[in-house]
């Protein structure tokens, strides 16, 4: 796992929102990214549909998942207390969970983001009516713990996400970006159903967890300094190892630099983009082996029995995308530092072959971690 972690960490440049300090006052310059990331999604959406032809039920019920395992840690850390019995829709009660020791700065955030994760189990509850899944077994102790050893490559540290502030931010951002990119993900498949309704459902929620999940990071860069002393790190550091589990979780993200840490390009990253400032998405497989700990029955980790609903199982994670494609998602800038020198609209050629280095870096990975 450790010799993942390093392979990703030099996948650089990185094709993230443009570098602190670059192109002053500009627009985005000549950034060879272009349409690339989008065209992804468009072709790992059309390949999953031809095959599975996923209903909204399928989809909005594989979110409800997600939503179930955020809302009852979010609401336990915040209240002490897990949501109404009747948004488990029958699911059973989850394994762990208590009041975090939090600030009141903290606290008063915390309750706002479990309301509103509370609003999001109740409101796909709503949308599917009976075809609603049940939230499935949840684990809201130990699988924090089990995380965030596999992403130091440790056996053995405790992690309370209770603890404390930190402790209680770090855990939640784990999942909520990860919830993000996955509603971002669902919109795009449900588009293809063209039920506007929920359309808007999914596009809301990718919305609502981008915003959560931005306001974490935007914590966690003001204490980016701090050590977690569990792993005697950083925060920075801390974020560089999570997001590093989470990119290489995705196999196919693993070559499209979809995770990103706090600190990128030597500055601020609140919002995690693609080359001109577009959030990324996720396929519900990619999100699922993320939460799973990369386990092919689809259990383990925070779903110790596996979700609920007709997407069980990380497979296929890895959609059929063209490598050039691939490499130019990963385009590098070419900083611009003149106004008027380039047209903003005019794509400049990668500064290295993107292909071959992602190719090294894939094949310097190892197949599970
Ligand atoms: C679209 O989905 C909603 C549930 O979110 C449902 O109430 C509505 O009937 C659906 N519309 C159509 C045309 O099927
Ligand atoms: C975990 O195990 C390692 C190696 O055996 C040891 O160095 C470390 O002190 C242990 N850490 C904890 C928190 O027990
Ligand atoms: C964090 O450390 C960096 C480098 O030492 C320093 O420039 C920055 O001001 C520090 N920021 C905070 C919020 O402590
Ligand atoms: C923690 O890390 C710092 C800096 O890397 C190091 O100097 C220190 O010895 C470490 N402390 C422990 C208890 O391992
Ligand atoms: C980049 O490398 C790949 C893999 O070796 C190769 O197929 C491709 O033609 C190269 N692209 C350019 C623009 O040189």
């Amino acid at each position: 796992m450790l010799a993942a972690a390093a392979a990703l960490a030099v996948l650089a440049p990185l094709a993230g929102a443009q570098p602190p300090g670059s192109n002053p006052g500009l627009p985005p310059s000549a950034t060879a990214t272009g349409l690339a990331p989008q065209k992804i999604t468009d072709m790992a959406v059309r390949q999953l549909q031809a095959k599975n032809h996923y209903s909204d039920v399928d989809l909005l019920g594989f979110l409800i998942n997600g939503e179930c395992l955020e809302a009852t840690f979010d609401s336990y850390a915040a209240f002490g207390t897990g949501m109404d019995p009747v948004l488990f829709g029958g699911g059973p009660p989850p394994i762990g969970g208590r009041k975090a020791n939090l600030s009141p700065e903290i606290q008063a955030w915390a309750e706002e983001v479990a309301r509103d994760e509370i609003g999001h189990v109740r409101i796909i509850r709503e949308a599917l009516g009976a075809d609603a899944p049940p939230c499935p077994q949840l684990d809201i102790d130990k699988a924090f713990e089990k995380f965030f050893n596999t992403a130091f490559g440790t056996s053995n540290v405790t992690w309370d996400p209770y603890k404390n502030d930190i402790n209680f931010v770090l855990s939640m951002f784990t999942l909520e970006e990860v919830g993000a990119t996955g509603d971002q993900g669902v919109t795009i498949f449900t588009a293809t159903n063209g039920n506007l309704t929920n359309v808007a459902v999914a596009a809301g929620l990718a919305g609502s967890a981008g915003y959560q999940s931005a306001a974490d990071r935007h914590i966690l860069w003001l204490r980016r300094n701090e050590t977690v002393p569990e792993f005697n790190v950083t925060v920075t550091e801390f974020m560089d190892k999570m997001s590093a589990l989470r990119q290489f979780r995705s196999l196919y993200t693993g070559k499209l630099h979809i995770d990103q840490p706090l600190e990128m390009m030597g500055g601020i990253n609140v919002v995690p983009t693609d080359g001109n400032g577009v959030t990324l998405a996720r396929t519900p497989q990619q999100v699922l082996n993320i939460f799973v700990g990369g386990s092919a029955d689809g259990k383990g980790w925070f779903f110790p029995e596996g979700v609920n609903g007709r997407i069980k199982t990380p497979e296929p994670l890895n959609p059929d995308v063209p490598q050039e494609l691939l490499a130019l998602a990963n385009a590098p800038y070419t900083v611009v530092q003149s106004a008027g020198a380039v047209n903003p609209m005019t794509v400049a050629p990668p500064l290295f072959n993107a292909t071959e280095q992602l190719l090294s870096t894939l094949s310097s990975s190892p197949s599970s971690g």
